[in-house]
């Protein structure tokens, strides 16, 4: 852990196929941090936080194979960053218990993924409990061992994990009140440049909405489910509104300044929406092809991938067993003599 670079920590959940929405949202901001100097980063497959939404085993083993091959074959540099499998840490659950020790249940009662799950037993008139496992309970203790293991300064995520975020910090600081300066206090890190993309419905591309497209698809099946995206009915020679087009916003998201601008005009002057599409379709390809190919490389010998996580987790293991050395001594519990 060098002390005068900014660490920088994000875990992915391990369920569910990689999709273009996290490809601009997380994806392709992380991968370009990880090439920095400055920055000491930690990018990690949250597979214990997969198990509590999640009890597929086949699922779970292939949408981490899945994500792995997917941030490699983007470029994410192994070797100024560190990349590893959260259960290959054993340290991560480790922190978890000591500080499930001195986590407020109250603080817990107060999270939204458990409240909105609560509040959705009560409309259905079920038991509260109906459903709810210690793992969605607990979901942000083990999300504040993750990032209170590395002292993490700066956390990037969605504003739907800022709560989460700051419950890491109100931990941390009560850890560090009650035995002395141990964790660094970490903050969410809300880049408002990157967009949020609509998916082929024009809500926001999530794969709770079923309504995304996955990254890698092959060339043909891209083009395919781009043309599902929902338009109007305007004819091909009538303008069409980019401002409200789910086919220009992603058109954005992957385009120049100069293609945007071209594309707005375009949209002023009719296009028609089968050949608007078309021409998301060329772009976003162009700027995937090339990973792609790397990607069905990966997925074809996961051993390239395991030995990339492996050295990973070697130093990971290394950073917060020393931390966690150094916590387990605060709290009572020194190794034996
Ligand atoms: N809960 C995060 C999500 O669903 C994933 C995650 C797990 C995470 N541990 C983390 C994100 C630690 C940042 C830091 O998006």
């Amino acid at each position: 852990m060098s002390p005068e670079k900014s660490r920088v920590l994000t875990g992915i959940t391990t369920t569910g196929t990689p999709h273009l929405g996290n490809y601009v949202g997380a994806i392709r901001p992380a991968i370009a941090a990880s090439k920095s100097a400055e920055l000491d980063s930690y990018f990690f497959l949250a597979d214990y936080h997969a198990l509590i939404k999640c009890h597929d085993p086949a699922q779970v083993q292939q949408s981490a194979r899945e994500i792995a091959a997917t941030w490699l074959a983007l470029g994410l540099d192994t070797e100024n960053t560190t990349f590893y499998r959260q259960s290959d840490v054993p340290e991560i659950p480790e922190l978890t218990w000591v500080i499930t020790c001195v986590t407020a249940k109250g603080l817990m009662n107060r999270a939204h993924a458990y409240k909105a799950a609560v509040q959705a037993n009560e409309d259905e008139q079920q038991d509260p409990d109906y459903g709810i496992t210690m793992g969605l309970f607990s979901y942000p203790i083990l999300m504040a061992a993750d990032i209170l293991a590395f002292n993490a300064h700066k956390v990037p995520v969605g504003r739907d994990q800022i709560q989460h975020i700051e419950m890491a910090r109100d931990i941390g600081q009560r850890f560090n009140h009650l035995y002395g300066e141990t964790f660094t206090l970490p903050e969410a890190q809300i880049d408002d440049d990157v967009a949020v993309l609509n998916g082929l419905d024009g809500r926001k591309m999530s794969k709770s909405y079923g309504n995304t497209i996955p990254l890698f698809l092959p060339e043909k099946k891209l083009q395919k489910a781009i043309n599902k995206i929902k338009t109007n009915l305007l004819e091909p020679g009538e303008p069409k509104d980019p401002d409200t087009s789910t086919v220009f916003q992603i058109w954005q998201a992957f385009a120049s300044k100069e293609q945007t601008a071209w594309m707005r005009k375009q949209f002023e002057e009719g296009i028609a929406w089968g050949q608007a599409k078309k021409e998301l379709g060329a772009l976003i390809n162009s700027e995937l092809s090339e990973a792609r190919e790397e990607y069905e490389k990966l997925m074809a010998d996961p051993g390239f991938v395991d030995a990339e996580l492996r050295k990973g987790a070697e130093k990971a293991r290394e950073r917060a067993g020393k931390l966690l050395a150094k916590v387990k001594a605060a709290v009572g519990i020194p190794p034996l003599s």
